[in-house]
């Protein structure tokens, strides 16, 4: 997994800004229709407050569609809400419509086998995502894959209710979690990874022994990792 080092959040946030925009001009120039899977979490605020500043004309966005890698079960209005987060940092500002949410409000098994109903039907199994967008937790979570929960390891779904148990979730809850079978086959995968309290994941992520940390189930074909300085402290120099 190759890794970019940039200054700071900010500029994490304007690289990938920057790439996405390529990526999505170059696909839907060659198919018409560009597929994003976005992550939750706090991290993707700044590219979102970035792609609103740089305006709605800055990308073709009547042709994106917007999926999400995870959610957590409550409803859009709840603050923990990833789409809430979303709908108030850029589906609001950018008046964004082409969107597949994960239905947190739903019985979790519902509403896991009907997003992957959807997905597999738009995207093909494996789904096709032109770009996935993902976040990693100080213990090395990526969506909604905690260490130890079964997700991990579960090999014929895409879209899973996972029952997890983590500090990091706020302790014993279900997320709606795509598989890492979900995204193995998207054509790019971004991990955008900042600050010092994911240094150490992020160093066992790339250096590591495989097998230890979620984040290491993430497999495709063009996955790299924008990185802040705080978060590469402990990378070796190369
Ligand atoms: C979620 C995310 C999760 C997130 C990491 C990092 O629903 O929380 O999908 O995987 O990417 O927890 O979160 P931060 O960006 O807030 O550090």
């Amino acid at each position: 997994m190759k890794h970019q080092i940039f200054a700071d959040p900010e500029a994490v946030a304007a690289a990938a800004a920057d790439e996405l925009i390529e990526l999505a001009s170059d696909a839907i120039a060659e198919r018409g229709v560009f597929h994003i899977a976005l992550s939750g979490g706090s991290t993707p605020k700044r590219l979102f407050d970035v792609l609103v500043t740089r305006g709605r004309d800055a990308l073709p966005w009547d042709s994106i569609d917007l999926w999400w890698s995870d959610e957590r079960t409550v409803p859009p209005e709840h603050p923990d809400s990833n789409y809430g987060m979303a709908r108030q940092h850029l589906l609001e500002p950018l008046g964004l419509t082409r969107v597949h949410r994960l239905a947190g409000e739903q019985d979790p098994a519902v509403a896991a086998a009907s997003y992957e109903q959807a997905l597999l039907s738009a995207l093909g199994a494996p789904p096709v995502f032109d770009l996935v967008l993902l976040g990693m937790g100080k213990d090395g979570h990526t969506m909604s894959l905690f260490p130890g929960s079964p997700a991990l390891t579960d090999p014929d779904r895409f879209v899973v209710a996972n029952p997890v148990d983590s500090p990091l979730a706020g302790g014993r809850t279900t997320r709606l979690t795509l598989t890492p079978a979900a995204i193995m086959a998207a054509r790019h995968t971004r991990f955008l990874i900042t600050g010092s309290d994911k240094a150490d994941a992020l160093a066992g992520v790339l250096h590591g022994p495989p097998g230890r940390f979620p984040a290491q189930l993430v497999t495709g074909v063009d996955i790299r990792c924008f990185v802040d300085q705080a978060a590469a402290m402990r990378l070796e120099v190369t």
